[in-house]
C-alpha cells in the first residue's frame, strides 16, 4: 500500500512564477510572501515523497472553452510546462506516475466517476507554481506526478460535495496500490480572488483566514456550503478553493495543521498555503 504522508493547500498565482523568473524574490513586495512558504518547503524536503498528487485547474492554456472536462487526469510519461506569454519557463518537465494513474482512473470509473483521460497534456500555473513553491527551482523535480483538473473557470463547476467524494475516491486508490511510494496531495487555488465583472479586484481577508484553519480542523461546512456560497465568500475565481476540499476529504478526519501561512494580496489575490498530516 502507498503511504499518504500529508495534504497541502496552496494558491497557485501566476506572478509568483513570474516574479521567481524575475528574481524578484527577496523585493519589498514578495519576500513576505515567499518567506512564508519556507517552513512548508522544509517540511516537504523531510516528507520526501515520491509522487505528488496535485489538483488544479487549467486557466484556458491547456482546454479553451471550447472544450471543458469537468475533471480530467493525467496519464502521461512528462508533461511539459505551459509558457503563458511571459516566456518560456526555466523549469523541468514534470515526470508522470503513470502506473498510479492508471489505478486512479480505474478505481474513478468503478466509482461512477467519468474523467477525461489525458495521454498528451501540457500543465500551466495551477500546477507549475504550488511545484516551485513546495520544491524550489530542481534541475529535475523529486517526485513523479499525478496531475487531476478541475474545472473551476466556466459554470456549471463541480459541487464542493463531488470534490470530496473524488478525493475519497483518491484515497482509496492510493491505499490500494501494491506500491511503497510515499505520497503528497496538493490542492492548489485561491484564495479569495475575482478577477473579472462588477466585483473584480474583491478580497474576502476574513473569510480567507477563516478557511485556512476550517479546512483542516472542521471542513464539513465547506463540503455543505453551494458553489454560490463560494463565489459570494471567496469570489466567481476564489471559488477554485473547492479542489482543496479534494485534498481534505483523502485525509483522515482528524489532522494536524503543521503550517499555515496567508499573505493579501499577491497579484489580484489573497494568498496562502496549509500543510496538514493524519492525526495518530
Ligand atoms: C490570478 C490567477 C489565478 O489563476 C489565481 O488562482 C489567482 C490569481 C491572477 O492572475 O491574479
Ligand atoms: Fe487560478
Amino acid at each position: 500500500m502507498a503511504k499518504i504522508i500529508g495534504g497541502v493547500g496552496t494558491s497557485h498565482v501566476p506572478s509568483i512564477g513570474v516574479a521567481l523568473d524575475k528574481g524578484l524574490r527577496d523585493t519589498a513586495d514578495w519576500k513576505p510572501f515567499f518567506d512564508g512558504y519556507e517552513a512548508g518547503k522544509a517540511w516537504m524536503r523531510d516528507a520526501k515523497p515520491d509522487i505528488a498528487v496535485v489538483i488544479f485547474n487549467d486557466h484556458g492554456n491547456t482546454f479553451f472553452l471550447d472544450k471543458v472536462p469537468t475533471f480530467a487526469v493525467g496519464m502521461a510519461e512528462s508533461y511539459q510546462p505551459i509558457d503563458e506569454g511571459w516566456g518560456p519557463r526555466a523549469i523541468p518537465p514534470f515526470a508522470g506516475a503513470v502506473d498510479l494513474s492508471w489505478h486512479f482512473v480505474d478505481k474513478l470509473v468503478e466509482s461512477h466517476f467519468d474523467p477525461l483521460v489525458c495521454r498528451e497534456i501540457e500543465v500551466d500555473h495551477g500546477l507549475q507554481v504550488p511545484m516551485e513553491l513546495f520544491f524550489g527551482r530542481p534541475d529535475a523535480w523529486p517526485v513523479r506526478i499525478l496531475p487531476i483538473w478541475v474545472n473551476t473557470i466556466q459554470y456549471p463547476i463541480p459541487t464542493p460535495q463531488r470534490c470530496w467524494d473524488m478525493g475519497t475516491v483518491l484515497r482509496q486508490a492510493i491505499e490500494s496500490w501494491p506500491g511503497d511510494e510515499r505520497v503528497v496531495i496538493m490542492g492548489t487555488g485561491g484564495l479569495s480572488h475575482q478577477l473579472q465583472g462588477a466585483r473584480a479586484g474583491f478580497i474576502n481577508q476574513q473569510a480567507d483566514r477563516a478557511w485556512l484553519e476550517g479546512i483542516a480542523a472542521n471542513p464539513e461546512p465547506y463540503r455543505n456550503m453551494s458553489r454560490q456560497d463560494y463565489v459570494e465568500q471567496f469570489g466567481s475565481e476564489g471559488a477554485e478553493l473547492i479542489m482543496w476540499l479534494v485534498m481534505r476529504a483523502a485525509m483522515n478526519q482528524d489532522v494536524n495543521l503543521v503550517h499555515k501561512h496567508y499573505h493579501a494580496p499577491a497579484s489580484m489575490t489573497g494568498a496562502g498555503m496549509i500543510v496538514v498530516e493524519n492525526a495518530a
